[in-house]
C-alpha cells in the first residue's frame, strides 16, 4: 500500500483534490492522508466543499492563515514538516500555485520525500503575481509533474524540463472532471432573489484588489455594467470585500455571499456571460458554454483566447463594458476537448500507481 499525503488549503484545491481523491479510493492500493492547511477557512470558503463533494475529513487540520505572504509560508512550512515527519509519506501531493502548495512541496522536497504537482507548467509570466512564484518553484522540486494542457507541457519544455530525470505528463484538467461529475447537482444559491438574466462576476486576485486604481476602475465597471447592460450577481471572495471596504469604494451589484460548489454550477450555467479574474472560473465558463471576459493582463488558459473563448480586458473600464456588451449571451463549445474529456483524476491516479509499482 502507497501512502499519499495530500496537501490543500484553499478554495480551488478542495474542488480540484475532490476528484482526486474520490479517484484513489475507487483504485484501491494508495492510503490518502490529507492535510488542510487552514489557509482558507470561513465555512464557505472551506467546509462547504468537504461537504458538497465528498472529501474526507483532514486527517491533520493545521490552521494557519493570514499574514504576509512570507509568514504564511513559512508556519506552514513549519507544520507541514512536522506532519510529513510524522506520518512518513511515500509521496505527497499538491495543487496549484497558492501558498499552500509552496509549503507543502518545499517542506517533502527538504525530507526526499518525492512530489506530485497536480496542474504543473502553468505560466502567466508575470513574475508579480505571488501565484508565478509559487507555481515555478513547486515544478523545480517535483518529480511528477501533471500538466492540464499542452500549452504547459511546452513551457515546461522551454524551461529544460525535457533533460531532467522527471515525469512530465499531460493529464488534462481536473476541474473539467469536478464540472462533469457535478454539473447534475447544480442548485440555486439560497436566498432566491436572483435576477433572472445576469452576468456571473468574480474578483480576487491580489494584483487587482492590491492595486487600488485597479480596483476603482473595476468596481466602476461592474457598476456601469450593472446599471446599463445586465445584472451583475457577484459571489463575494473574502480578501475583495475588505479592501473594497478598506479603499471605501461603493459597488452598487448583486452581492451575495462565496457560495458552494453546486450552487457555482447553478451560476455557471444559468448566467449569460462570465466575468472573472479566477483562474478556474475562466475555464469553468468554457465547460458551461458560456463566453468569458477575464480582468487580468494575461492568462495561463491561453487556448481559451486562441479559440476565441474568453478575452482578456486587463483592468481597464472601457475595455471592461466593451467587451461585455460584445459578448454578453454568446454561447461558446468545447467541440477540442482542450482540457482531457474529464479524465484527468483517472490518469494521475493511474500514474501514482505505476510510479509505487516501479
Ligand atoms: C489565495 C491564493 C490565490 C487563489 C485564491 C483562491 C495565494 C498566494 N493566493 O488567494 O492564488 O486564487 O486563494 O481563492 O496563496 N480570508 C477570509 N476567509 C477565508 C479565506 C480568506 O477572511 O476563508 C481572507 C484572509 O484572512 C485574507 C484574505 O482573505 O485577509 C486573503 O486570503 P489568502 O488566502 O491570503 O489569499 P487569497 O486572496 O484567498
Ligand atoms: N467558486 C465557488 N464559489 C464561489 C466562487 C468560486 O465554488 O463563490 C469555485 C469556482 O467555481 C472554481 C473555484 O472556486 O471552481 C475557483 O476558485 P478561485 O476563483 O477562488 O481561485 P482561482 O481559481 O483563481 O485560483
Amino acid at each position: 500500500m502507497q501512502r499519499i499525503l495530500t496537501i490543500i488549503g484553499a478554495r480551488p484545491q478542495f474542488i480540484k483534490a475532490s476528484v482526486v481523491s474520490r479517484a484513489i479510493q475507487q483504485a484501491e492500493g494508495i492510503d490518502e492522508i490529507i492535510l488542510h492547511t487552514g489557509q482558507h477557512f470561513d465555512a464557505n470558503m472551506s467546509d462547504v466543499f468537504f461537504n458538497q463533494l465528498g472529501i474526507p475529513k483532514p486527517d491533520i487540520q493545521l490552521d494557519i492563515h493570514g499574514g504576509s505572504h512570507g509568514e504564511m509560508t513559512g508556519r506552514m512550512l513549519v507544520e507541514i514538516e512536522r506532519a510529513l515527519l510524522e506520518h512518513k509519506p511515500d509521496r505527497v501531493l499538491v495543487y496549484g500555485d497558492t501558498n499552500s502548495t509552496l509549503a507543502g512541496a518545499l517542506a517533502a522536497a527538504k525530507l526526499h520525500i518525492p512530489v506530485a504537482h497536480v496542474e504543473a507548467g502553468l505560466r502567466s509570466f508575470n513574475m508579480d503575481m505571488p501565484e508565478e512564484i509559487n507555481r515555478i518553484l513547486t515544478d523545480q522540486i517535483s518529480d511528477m509533474l501533471f500538466c492540464p494542457t499542452t500549452t504547459a507541457v511546452n513551457n515546461l519544455k522551454n524551461e529544460g524540463f525535457g533533460s531532467k530525470p522527471v515525469n512530465v505528463m499531460q493529464v488534462g484538467d481536473v476541474m473539467q472532471d469536478a464540472a462533469l461529475l457535478f454539473a447534475s447537482k447544480a442548485v440555486a444559491p439560497a436566498g432566491g432573489d436572483l435576477p433572472e438574466k445576469f452576468v456571473l462576476a468574480t474578483l480576487h486576485r491580489a494584483e487587482n484588489t492590491d492595486n487600488p486604481e485597479r480596483l476603482a476602475n473595476i468596481v466602476e465597471a461592474l457598476n456601469d455594467t450593472h446599471a446599463k447592460q445586465s445584472s451583475v450577481v457577484l459571489p463575494l471572495h473574502p480578501r475583495t470585500r475588505k479592501l473594497i471596504a478598506e479603499q471605501g469604494l461603493s459597488l452598487d451589484v448583486h452581492i451575495i455571499d462565496p457560495v458552494g460548489y453546486f450552487e457555482m454550477v447553478w451560476l455557471l450555467d444559468h448566467c449569460d456571460l462570465v466575468l472573472t479574474d479566477s483562474g478556474g472560473v475562466q475555464k469553468e465558463a468554457f465547460f458551461f458554454g458560456r463566453a468569458c471576459v477575464t480582468m487580468r493582463d494575461q492568462t495561463e488558459w491561453v487556448e481559451l483566447i486562441e479559440v476565441g473563448a474568453n478575452e482578456l480586458v486587463g483592468a481597464n473600464f472601457a475595455r471592461i463594458v466593451d467587451s461585455v456588451a460584445r459578448n454578453l449571451g454568446r454561447r461558446v463549445s468545447d467541440n477540442q476537448q482542450l482540457y482531457g474529456g474529464g479524465k484527468a483524476s483517472g490518469r494521475i491516479v493511474e500514474e501514482l500507481m505505476n510510479a509505487c509499482d516501479e
